[in-house]
């Protein structure tokens, strides 16, 4: 992964020794996009507006209006309504690296560090090392540069404040996706508690000085924070995609007619059929070869848990732990498995996945565990 990583970069640097805009290279991604060398939007020779590929933007001639008058009727038809700022705000949650983005609130570190114990101890660990497979917060620092020379072994430790490049997306990440089972469950003075504590854990010093637990953690201090690695990334010059590929003008493709297939994650067996003029693609289920869906989605989606026994999960193939589980209704345990039931996130987190498909997973889970 490093390896190829690291070719890809000297792939994109050697890119650049012979692209005519090497000369504003930065060594590095900053924090504000507003200062990246070069905008997404640029002009042509005549003044146009050019997007990435160099194509012309030209002005869109489409009025939004909110209220649409049928041609047929003559009736007005009120679809949707224009989104308020209010909506807009709930929408707009995103922090960027540099920190624009981050609402207000705060919290110590003392407390932070209790509601990490409380809701993501355990399956990060009391200390962010992380229990089973799930991924280490801390520590690591140092350690990037121990691939190439060790062959991979041991290999680098990718944490938050070994790798990542900045702290301030981390907290719309928390916010939005954590605690996994129960996201969107955190006040925001939580997630800055949270990322104090995370950041102690990594040994973080801001400002020349160490954080201690009676640090209180807010916007202007997140914005502070440089992690070691913040100039690990070259910088990727998003006005020149990586592969070249030039806009079709004539005897395209008819996109009307193009079909998007989606492929599940059970489908073993892809059997590419030519139609006319498009290409069709016929899966095949598990199930037709023998194997069972029940197996499959439990090997993506569950296992992680289950295997290990993880947050009090019965692990598959321990009759004793499934003992309780037995005692209940068939009725109430898919109910569990569906809606989540306490650390057992709804479908095991993956919610894209059909009712009927998880029940299959319960009894096939149910079945290895008797
Ligand atoms: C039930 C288990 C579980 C709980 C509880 C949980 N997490 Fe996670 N966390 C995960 C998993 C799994 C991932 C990886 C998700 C992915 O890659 O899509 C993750 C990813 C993360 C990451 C990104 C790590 C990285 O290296 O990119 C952070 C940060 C994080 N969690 C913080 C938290 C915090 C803070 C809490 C508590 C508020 C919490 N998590 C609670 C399972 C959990
Ligand atoms: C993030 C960890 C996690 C994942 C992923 C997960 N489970 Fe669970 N599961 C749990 C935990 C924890 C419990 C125990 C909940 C309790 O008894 O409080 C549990 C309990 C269960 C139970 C018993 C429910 C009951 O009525 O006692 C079933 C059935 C189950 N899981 C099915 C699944 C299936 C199916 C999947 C995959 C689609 C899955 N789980 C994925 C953590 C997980």
């Amino acid at each position: 992964m490093y390896t190829s990583m690291r070719n890809i970069i000297l792939i994109l640097s050697s890119f650049a020794l012979v692209s005519n805009l090497s000369a504003q290279k930065l060594s590095y991604t900053p924090a504000n996009p507003d200062k990246y060398p070069y905008p997404s939007v640029a002009k042509d020779k005549n003044g146009n507006k050019t997007n990435v590929d160099g194509a012309i933007i030209r002005k869109t001639y489409i009025k939004v209006t909110e209220t649409y008058k049928s041609p047929i009727s003559g009736k007005n038809y009120k679809f949707g309504k224009k989104a308020s700022k209010a909506t807009l705000k709930a929408w707009n949650t995103d922090v960027r690296p540099d920190g624009k983005g981050l609402p207000s609130g705060r919290m110590s570190v003392q407390q932070g560090a209790q509601v990490f114990s409380a809701k993501c101890a355990v399956c990060h660990g009391d200390f962010g090392e992380g229990v089973d497979r799930f991924p280490v917060l801390a520590g690591g620092i140092g350690t990037l540069k121990l691939h190439p020379e060790s062959g991979g072994d041991p290999k680098p430790l990718k944490t938050l404040g070994s790798y990542a490049p900045y702290i301030a997306p981390f907290f719309w990440y928390i916010h939005t996706a954590m605690p996994l089972s129960a996201p969107r469950s955190l006040s925001n003075s939580e997630v800055y508690g949270i990322l104090g504590y995370i950041l102690q854990l990594n040994e973080i010093r801001v400002n020349g000085k160490d954080i201690e637990d009676s640090t209180v953690i807010d916007r202007k201090f997140i914005k502070a924070v440089h992690l070691p690695n913040e100039k690990g990334f070259e910088y990727n010059n998003l006005r020149k995609p990586d592969t070249h590929n030039t806009r079709c003008m004539s005897n395209c493709i008819d996109t009307s007619k193009m079909v998007v297939m989606h492929i599940k994650t059970d489908a073993t067996v892809v059997v590419p059929t030519f139609g006319k003029g498009r290409y069709s693609y016929k899966v095949k289920k598990k199930e037709e070869t023998g194997g069972g869906i029940g197996k499959t989605i439990y090997d993506n989606t569950c296992a992680g848990c289950h295997n290990s026994g993880v947050a009090g999960a019965p692990k598959l193939g321990n009759k004793a732990d499934w003992a309780h589980v037995r005692k209940e209704s068939l009725g109430d345990v898919f109910k569990h498995a569906i809606n989540g039931f306490n650390a057992m996130p709804p479908k095991g987190g993956d919610t894209t996945l059909k009712d009927k498909d998880v029940k299959s997973t319960v009894k096939y889970m149910m079945e290895k565990s008797k």
